[in-house]
């Protein structure tokens, strides 16, 4: 590309911007944007992988497969809802600093962005189905029904994460925007098409499907297996494979990262070879080493730090994921996020983070606290009066929170 069009592309994309600003600075934005996305990305990390032991353990005849499968499946119901509620959040954030890029992208594949939450519909009544044909049995150890539900979820998540992956390729490639969309000088309103994708990044970030189910099945051996009734066989079988699954996983991981890196587009100059470029690859090598090394015996505490340890790493590589955008579309196309206009409104501000922190912390630390306790118990369990305060505490925050956007819904509405 000669630099008048490159500074054609660079006008079209200022001009997309919305001149109404911003409410805050935009490195807020952004700093909550990779945060989430780290969060996003683990989840769905945890649902695919838990998925795919959920899956495996349902054809195998061995029972202690066949109970891990049953156990996991209960994580990857809930991981499907929280990487849909953390996925919403990036959305968020990333279409406030990148807006002229997301929707520009977005409406060059709308079918597929409207699809995009039937899929992802029937994704999910697909584990639900699953588990209500299964949840009546007792037995974790008899042959599961409906195995097919199982599996055609997991392709449709597949298809829902490649559509994301999909839409914030395009994104990188503004130059290419027109051409799409007027493919051989004939306009195409269809947005049937997803035109951009990039085969290594996708497979990378789901590979860490891998050592992240696996540090969850490390979690889980350390987490039951303080209960009276623990049956240490079975945990030690999820152990040891947990254990392989963060060695071999990192590593395979590692290198497809290497692909992407060797593959991003031309508009990214030198960064595969930059501080950025290498450290994401770095760290999840580093995971494998770290499972080799500190993972031995009992490893008490560091079975509970599998997890983190992993939303660390996805963490530094959200940051490389962000810096790479930041490369192309500041770096080559002269767009800076930072630059955006900000009119600063400290409402929405401070209700933002009001919302984040008190309404969010109460609920979670009362689920937390709840989910926490309850598994370690055996038998019947029955919170102390101190939890059930914490429960009508978080009951009473959501009911004034609810009251309150209302209020100010209905305020603006019929006095402003
Ligand atoms: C449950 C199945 C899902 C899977 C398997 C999945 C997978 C992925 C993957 C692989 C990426 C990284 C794409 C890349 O950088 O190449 C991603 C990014 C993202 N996903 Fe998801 N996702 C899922 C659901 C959702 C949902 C329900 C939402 C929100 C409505 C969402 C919102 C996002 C956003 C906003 C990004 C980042 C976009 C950006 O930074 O440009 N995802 N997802």
């Amino acid at each position: 590309m000669d630099a008048s069009q490159v500074s054609n592309v660079t006008e079209m994309v200022n001009a997309l911007q919305s001149p109404g600003g911003i409410p805050n600075h935009p490195l807020v934005f952004m700093v909550l944007a990779v945060l989430t996305f780290a969060l996003h990305i683990l989840f769905v990390q945890l649902l695919l992988g838990t998925s795919v032991i959920t899956i495996w353990g349902s054809f195998s005849k061995n029972t202690h497969w066949r109970r891990l499968a049953a156990a996991m499946l209960k994580v990857a119901k809930v991981s499907t809802s929280v990487a849909i509620v953390f996925g919403v959040a990036p959305l968020l954030f990333v279409q406030v600093v990148y807006d002229p890029h997301w929707y520009a992208s977005n409406v060059l594949s709308a079918m597929w962005v409207i699809a995009f939450i039937f899929i992802l519909i029937f994704a999910y009544w697909g584990i639900y189905y699953y588990y209500f044909q299964n949840s009546k049995n007792k037995d974790k150890t008899v042959q599961p029904k409906s195995r097919w539900a199982m599996i055609f979820s997991l392709a449709l998540m597949l298809v829902v994460g490649f559509i994301m992956h999909s839409l914030t390729s395009q994104m990188l490639h503004p130059e290419l925007w027109k051409d799409w969309y007027t493919p051989n000088g004939v306009l195409d309103y269809s947005g049937s098409k997803l035109h951009a994708y990039n085969v290594w990044r996708f497979a990378f970030f789901i590979s860490m499907a891998i050592p992240v189910a696996g540090a969850m099945l490390v979690s889980y051996r350390r987490f039951k297996s303080v209960r009276s009734d623990a049956d240490h066989g079975y945990l030690n079988f999820a152990g040891e494979l947990g254990k392989t699954w963060i060695k071999v996983g990192s590593v395979i991981s590692a290198a497809l990262y290497v692909s992407w890196m060797m593959t991003i587009p031309e508009t990214a100059g030198d960064f595969a070879t930059s501080f950025w470029g290498i450290i994401g690859g770095v760290l999840v090598l580093f995971y494998a080493v770290w499972a080799q090394v500190r993972l031995n015996g009992e490893a008490k505490f560091c079975s509970y730090m599998a997890l983190p340890l992993a939303l660390v790493i996805g963490l530094v590589v959200a940051i490389s994921r962000e810096m790479l955008r930041y490369e192309i579309l500041d770096g080559f196309f002269g767009y800076d996020f930072m630059d955006y206009k900000i009119v600063f409104d400290w409402y929405s501000t401070i209700h933002f983070f009001a919302t984040f922190l008190i309404v969010g912390g109460a609920v979670l630390t009362y689920f937390l606290t709840v989910a926490w306790q309850a598994g370690q118990t055996v038998g019947v369990y029955t919170p102390s009066p101190f939890v059930n305060r914490l429960g009508t505490i978080a009951i009473w925050i959501i009911s004034i929170w609810t009251f309150m956007f209302l209020a100010v819904g209905f305020y603006v509405w019929a006095f402003r």
